[in-house]
């Protein structure tokens, strides 16, 4: 991937980047990798991350096969990080499931658990271990979880559930920015508008799409690719200190 390096600071870092096999989650990982830095994929599919490997820019990478909605799973793959890759700097989390419901009478008490259970309760365990290393080894670190334009309009197309949970994200971050900035860590959320992803499709009614994109401003949704712009928030040559430590969510479609 040509041409994409910012001077970003981040050669030879460790970058765990999880949901790196989806929509926006390669696209992500194939950015860092392209800045230098060291990426450990994480996701469900181990030849769909081995395939991805093989194809980022650089060496040292790794995959990792997690169902992040074990929490067990999050220790096992930051020390892995620390061994293999040769330290953590970079969580960036874009994990994520939203099941849609036509109707919120249809939403299931197991709707609601395992969207949470990954969007927010996972986010949290994983943030925390992730931060811990990074606290640990005292050179400061970058994580980033996303969120969605859902945790402030509700959501569109069924998504209410998934929505809260995204809102959760945020008042997550904005708490964990506040812990961590001591450590020189700092913590934000990227909150995409649409993109053409299997998670935005899947089960989409065709005119809820066409109204989403109507009420978006440049009445477009955008491709995965064009959220490497995120990139901002993990470029470890930003001084912490130029925007201090609480978070910010942006609106990168
Ligand atoms: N696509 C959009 O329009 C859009 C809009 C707003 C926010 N987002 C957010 O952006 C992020 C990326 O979304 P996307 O569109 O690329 O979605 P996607 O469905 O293409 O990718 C999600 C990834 O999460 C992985 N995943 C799901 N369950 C998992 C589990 N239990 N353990 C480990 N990995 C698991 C999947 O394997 C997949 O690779 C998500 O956090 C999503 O909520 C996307």
């Amino acid at each position: 991937m040509a041409g994409w390096n910012l001077g970003a600071g981040l050669e030879g870092k460790g970058v765990i980047v999880t949901g790196a096999t989806g929509g926006i989650g390669r696209p992500v990982a194939e950015a860092f990798a392209a800045t230098g830095a060291r990426v450990m994929a994480v996701g469900r599919d181990h030849a769909k991350l081995e395939s991805l490997v093989a194809g980022l820019d650089g060496e040292g990478h790794i995959a990792e096969v997690a169902d992040l909605a074990d929490l067990e799973s999050h220790d096992r793959l930051v020390d892995r990080a620390l061994n293999e890759l040769g330290g953590l700097y970079v969580l960036a989390n874009l994990a994520a499931v939203l099941r849609r419901r036509d109707s919120v009478e249809d939403v299931t008490e197991e709707d609601w658990d395992s969207q949470h259970d990954l969007n927010l309760k996972a986010a949290f365990f994983l943030c925390r271990s992730a931060a811990r290393a990074m606290v640990e080894a005292g050179q400061g670190g970058r994580i980033v979880t996303f969120t969605s334009q859902s945790w402030w309009t509700g959501g569109f197309g069924g998504s209410v559930v998934y929505s809260a949970s995204k809102g959760g994200v945020v008042s997550m971050t904005r708490g964990l920015a506040r812990t961590y900035g001591p450590h020189r860590i700092t913590v934000n959320s990227v909150s995409p508008g649409q993109a053409h992803t299997d998670m935005l499709m899947t089960d989409l009614n065709p005119e809820v799409y066409e109204a989403m994109k109507a009420a978006t401003p440049l009445g477009y949704v955008a491709e995965p690719e064009e959220t490497r712009a995120a990139s901002f928030f993990w470029r470890a040559n930003m001084p912490a200190t130029s925007r201090g430590p609480l978070s910010t969510s942006v609106v990168v479609s």
